[in-house]
């Protein structure tokens, strides 16, 4: 740990208050937040963790829109929701605040108001976005378009996910409202601005001392500041009626920018939590700040908020912004909309008291240099292979020998061989090293560092086979047996970060009260003669159909989603011309049969009224051939024969296909209708 600093405050970005938790939430910043706090605490560091509800800005009163109701009562209910899961899950937040509190608007509304005595704004009247039809300015989420930088045709107003840059609503391209779908019209509006292009140069020798900064931060800050236009002057007020009210004469029915007002909520929490010292955590030059972050939230973080900071003079900067990347679920983007998450509080209904396999999984597949994948297989393999086969294992053999052999007591080591001491050393060392992975925002490496300590402890057991030497050489079996016990819990100091309540667990089965990381690094924490508890299994096996549950559960929504998408899109336009160049007939099938070596291929004789001829249909899913015969059918007769497997296909059969994929004829309405009856 840099011994320059005294105390430590580590922010998580305030979610928004629009829903609840799911896992790319916990594995983007709150479990990297919360591991790299739970340590600071274990080698006794002074440090303070901060979070809260992101309570205004556009993406509340959209969902208060949808649920027919109020933005203050979508953000109560989210506010609890979420709260709750994070507790659920060991998320050990000092303080979890909320932006519509209080202290939260005076702390904002102070912040703003010494920027704007300081000059730190230019007040503007420029042209921005308006909804005629719902009569009111198009900012942030109101707005979507195409991101003039990289095309993603559904950029917001203020921000484009896809590319991460921070826009302007009038940068979009062929803007639309979100309110009405309309096309919006330009009105004047006044607003003040946060002159970033005067402020470039400070960012960016602020940036710039940070090279030591994870690279997916360091590399999007840069190309920010060194792109064509460098940064470009932002409003920090909105025309809306949900947030913190701009503090002006002149301003009414305005609010701060969402992303002015989030990241002071920072600061609000942290007077929440400390009336008196909190000035400690943000104006001492020994304090250090860290922002979790996702990485959509870089540029606010390492940018915007830096810079607001500097303007108002009395407050730290952010000394480190540990982003992570995004997490993906069985290969496709997380979405709130479609349902395509793993909720914290579904998980928990599923897998009782499994917090940590999650969190481990979560945890050894994090996000951090790239884009990474959920997988329910995965999950499994960790829980199975991992958490079961290596560290359960391992405790268990030790607890249940130490009762069998020595009622619980734990046995003396007298003399060690160079076996002993060798893995003796190796414990030594691993706090060290998972101390390290973590000082550097490693997770991934920090968790493996630790399990690796388990596979240690398997390995020795194995080679040492104490089950068997009992019968031959009871001393030497002490030996192992208290070594067995040293690792174990050494293992539970170090799990504590990672998975707090296995590590809780741990401690209660070996009976001693939860020590600090600094014993971690001796290999006596057990001693000789003190009695643990009754051995019970930290983790068990994850079932194939409990996994199966979850991926039926993602099937159905994704099935929902096509359902609920609506009509398919309608093709371009056509001619009358081209579509009386079709010459479609009413025709009957006369027999049927599947194609063979397919799954979706039936071979159907066709009586068009002028000719029996052969057609090859993709519909065996949804049809039996014995089903189907004399059926009326309309047929287009004039297409072009084409081979299908061998067999000449003279004609394609109409169907109606809905948005899951689901087939079904389209037939005349009267069935004795003649064939060949044309179809127009
Ligand atoms: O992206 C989000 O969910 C934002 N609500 C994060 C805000 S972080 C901070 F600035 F408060
Ligand atoms: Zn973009």
């Amino acid at each position: 740990m840099n011994s320059k600093f005294k105390r430590t405050l580590v922010t998580a970005a305030l979610p928004y208050a629009n829903g609840p938790v799911h896992i790319g939430h916990l594995a983007g910043c709150y479990l990297p937040a919360d591991i790299y706090v739970r340590y600071l605490r274990s080698i006794g560091h002074d440090v303070k963790f901060v979070c809260g509800s992101d309570e205004h800005g556009v993406p509340i009163t959209i969902k208060a829109k949808k649920e027919h109701t109020t933005p203050q009562a979508v953000v109560d209910k989210y506010h609890t929701i979420m709260g709750n899961s994070f507790k659920d899950f060991g998320i050990s937040f000092d303080v979890y605040s909320r932006t519509s509190s209080k202290i939260h608007h005076q702390t904002a509304s102070d912040f703003f108001k010494t920027l704007y005595d300081k000059n730190g704004f230019t007040e503007e009247v420029t042209e921005q976005y308006y909804d005629e039809t719902a009569k009111q300015f198009l900012a942030d989420r109101y707005i979507v378009g195409t991101c003039p930088k990289c095309a993603n045709p559904n950029a917001y107003g203020d921000q484009c996910e896809k590319c991460g840059s921070t826009l302007n609503a009038t940068d979009l391209i062929d803007p639309k409202s979100t309110l009405s779908g309309s096309k919006p019209v330009l009105k004047q509006t006044k607003n003040w601005f946060l002159p970033l292009d005067k402020l470039q140069p400070k960012i960016k020798a602020y940036i710039e001392k940070h090279s030591d900064w994870k690279t997916n931060v360091y590399g999007q800050c840069k190309s920010w500041l060194d792109s064509g236009d460098g940064l470009q002057p932002r409003a920090m007020t909105r025309d809306l009626d949900w947030g913190v009210p701009v503090p002006l004469k002149d301003a009414e029915g305005k609010v701060l920018y969402v992303w002015f007002d989030a990241p002071i909520g920072y600061i609000s929490a942290t007077k929440e939590l400390l009336p008196d010292t909190w000035e400690d955590y943000w104006k001492k030059d020994d304090s250090r700040l860290i922002h979790f972050i996702g990485k959509d939230n870089i540029v606010f973080h390492c940018i915007i908020f830096p810079a607001m900071l500097m303007e108002h003079g009395e407050f730290i900067l952010p000394d480190n912004v540990p982003a992570n990347e995004f997490l993906n679920l069985e290969g496709d983007k997380i979405s709130t909309s479609r349902n395509w998450a793993v909720w914290l509080h579904e998980y928990l209904n599923d897998f009782k008291n499994m917090q940590d396999v999650l969190r481990y999984t979560l945890c050894s597949n994090a996000p951090e240099t790239k884009d990474n994948d959920f997988t329910w297989k995965d999950f499994q393999t960790k829980n199975n292979s991992e958490l079961v086969a290596i560290f359960g294992n391992f405790i268990n053999r030790t607890l249940v020998l130490t009762h069998k052999f020595y009622e619980g007591k734990v046995p003396e080591a007298k003399t060690y061989n160079k076996e002993d001491l060798i893995v003796l050393e190796e414990l030594a060392a691993a706090p060290g090293k998972v101390a390290k992975a973590i000082e550097q925002f490693k997770f991934r490496e920090a968790i493996s560092e630790w399990m690796n300590v388990a596979r240690i402890g398997n390995k020795y057991l194995a080679e040492t086979e104490p089950w068997k030497l009992i019968k031959t050489d009871e001393q030497r079996v002490k030996t192992i047996m208290n070594v067995a016990l040293q690792i174990s819990c050494n293992l539970a100091i170090l799990a504590e970060p990672f998975l707090p309540f296995t590590s809780k667990k741990l401690f209660e089965l070996l009976n001693i009260k939860p020590l600090r990381w600094a014993a971690a690094s001796q290999t006596s924490n057990m001693a000789h003669g003190h009695t643990i508890n009754k051995d019970e299994l930290l983790f068990s096996k994850v079932e194939d159909e409990h996994i199966q549950i979850q991926l039926d559960r993602l099937k159905k929504s994704k099935e929902d989603n096509l359902v609920n998408a609506g009509p398919i899109e309608f093709k371009t336009e056509t001619t009358f011309d081209d579509f009386s160049k079709m010459d479609i007939r009413t025709a009957t099938i006369i027999a049927a049969e599947a194609v063979p070596k397919t799954d979706k291929l039936l071979k159907l004789t066709i009586d068009t009224g002028k000719d029996v001829r052969t057609v090859v249909s993709g519909i065996a899913i949804y049809f039996k051939p014995e089903d189907i015969i004399g059926h009326k059918v309309c047929l287009l007769v004039n297409l072009a024969p084409r081979k299908i497997k061998g067999i000449e296909s003279q004609g394609m059969i109409l169907m109606a296909e809905n948005a899951k994929g689901e087939l079904s004829f389209v037939s005349p309405e009267k069935n004795d209708i003649e064939n060949g009856s044309i179809v127009k």
